[in-house]
């Protein structure tokens, strides 16, 4: 039987790759887009018809009219930041109750989850995994315990619901000694406003859904959100988030077959960073990191937070093309890099007994990182305007990283003159 096909765009660091702006580039060949995990600790920063918007819950595909978008089951979604998201939207022109449909499946975070994340922060103390404070632990945590809430129901008795859960929560912060509930009362009519609000979107089984659209030959994109070394069973735990953003994630969290699953977009940058804690063995603590950051714009979208920034990890972008399955490259932001004199890539991990690997192991916050010098490219990128206009030197680098990493760069992103923010144009190489 002819059926469509599903394709897969996900980070392959620590988030933060500029997944937005591909997702805006690609959606046009596609006919549904569909988020599968995370929630609003994503921030997802795309420009359409000249203006800036940054997504968190809501799909990249709601700009373009016609297109179906979905917020699959693995999907937690806050009400209150769901509408302020979607009523900015339609206040700027894009109406999205026909267009955006919710799994019932997917959980719903509470305001006391919000509570109850920073409270789990607080018990860390310095050990905090420097969460977005969104929720996102501890509603993931009732998902998996048996003991979520979901989209589905808000169509029965969700009051009494409602109750029952906060309560618990009430008695969990006891428990953990939280005393600060300031702001509860108004956060939780914001979000019961939207829950009324949600009401107005259609929810749906959405493993039948996109299962149905695949037997009439659609094209689907699937959006991930973070980046594979914040997944939870691959990336640096416990400095992760709380569900799976590698491929896989995209099967469970919006019912596919792998057998369904065609091409995995891996994007990455030409450098690396993080927000929040944990290791980061190529990280820069000198000026050659705060430079990465001046002229990358690294601060966080959703917290505003300075990004770390550092090398680019090949033995880590190695791993997390093995645990995707990735089959083609996307390279963001290298144009950052176009008046460094050298430039350094991490081609393995000294170990602390002194060994040297390529694979990844059990726990990188011990590693030293083993670099390779690249002679700098030293023009600007941003006006090349086609593939054999890219300097020598970024060729012999791109040529490197391929071979290394065993599959291809198929698209290279770098700033674009034309736009005024730092929307990308992708050029193929
Ligand atoms: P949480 O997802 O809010 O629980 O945060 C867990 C970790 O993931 C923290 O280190 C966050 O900074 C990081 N994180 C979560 N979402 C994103 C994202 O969209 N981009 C980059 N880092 C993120
Ligand atoms: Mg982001």
């Amino acid at each position: 039987m002819n059926t469509g096909k599903v394709d897969v765009l996900l980070g392959l660091q620590w988030g933060d790759e500029g997944k937005g702006k591909v997702v805006d580039v690609l959606t046009p060949r596609y006919d549904v887009v569909a988020r599968f995990q995370g929630g609003p600790n994503a921030g997802h920063t795309l420009e359409f018809e000249g203006q800036k918007y940054v997504l968190r819950s809501i799909p990249s595909g709601i700009f373009q009219g016609g297109k179906v978008n979905i917020i699959g089951n693995g999907v937690v979604l806050a009400p209150d930041l769901f509408m302020g998201e979607a009523k900015d939207l339609e206040k700027s022109g894009h109406p999205l109750k026909e267009r955006l449909h919710i799994s019932k499946k997917a959980h719903l975070i509470m305001p006391t989850h919000r509570i109850l994340d920073r409270a789990y922060e607080a018990a860390k103390g310095k050990d905090k995994v420097g969460t977005t404070g969104k929720g996102i632990g501890p509603t993931y945590t009732d998902k998996i315990s048996r003991n979520g809430l979901r989209v589905g129901d808000i169509l029965c008795d969700f009051e009494q619901k409602y109750a029952a859960h906060k309560d618990r929560h009430m008695k969990m912060l006891a428990a953990l000694g939280w005393t600060d509930f300031e702001g509860l009362e108004e956060t939780e009519k914001l979000w019961m406003e939207g829950i009324a609000y949600m009401k107005e979107f259609k929810f749906v089984d959405s493993e039948n859904e996109i299962n149905r659209l695949l037997r009439e030959s659609k094209h689907i994109l699937c959006e991930g959100a973070q980046g594979t070394m914040l997944d939870v069973d691959f990336g640096s735990y416990p400095f992760v988030t709380s569900s799976n953003t590698i491929c896989a994630g995209a099967c469970t969290g919006l019912g596919i077959g792998p057998n369904k699953v065609g091409n995995v977009y891996g994007i990455m940058k030409a450098y690396c960073t993080r927000v929040g804690s944990g290791p980061f063995p190529t990280e820069l603590f000198d000026e050659t990191g705060k430079t990465i950051r001046d002229l990358g714009h690294e601060y966080g979208a959703v917290t505003g937070r300075e990004r770390r920034c550092g090398w680019i990890d090949l033995v880590q972008l190695r791993y997390s093309v093995m645990v995707n399955g990735v089959t083609e490259l996307i390279m963001m932001k290298s144009d950052v890099l176009d008046s460094f004199e050298t430039i350094k890539a991490c081609v393995a991990y000294e170990l602390p007994d002194g060994t040297e690997t390529k694979d990844s192991p059990y726990e990188i916050d011990n590693v030293k990182p083993i670099y390779k010098d690249f002679r700098g490219w030293k023009k600007d990128m941003t006006k090349c305007k086609s593939q054999d206009e890219f300097p020598e030197e970024f060729r012999e680098y791109v040529a490197f990283l391929e071979n290394y990493l065993e599959t291809r760069i198929g698209i290279i992103s770098v700033r674009s003159e034309e736009h005024t923010s730092e929307l990308q144009s992708l050029r193929r190489i």
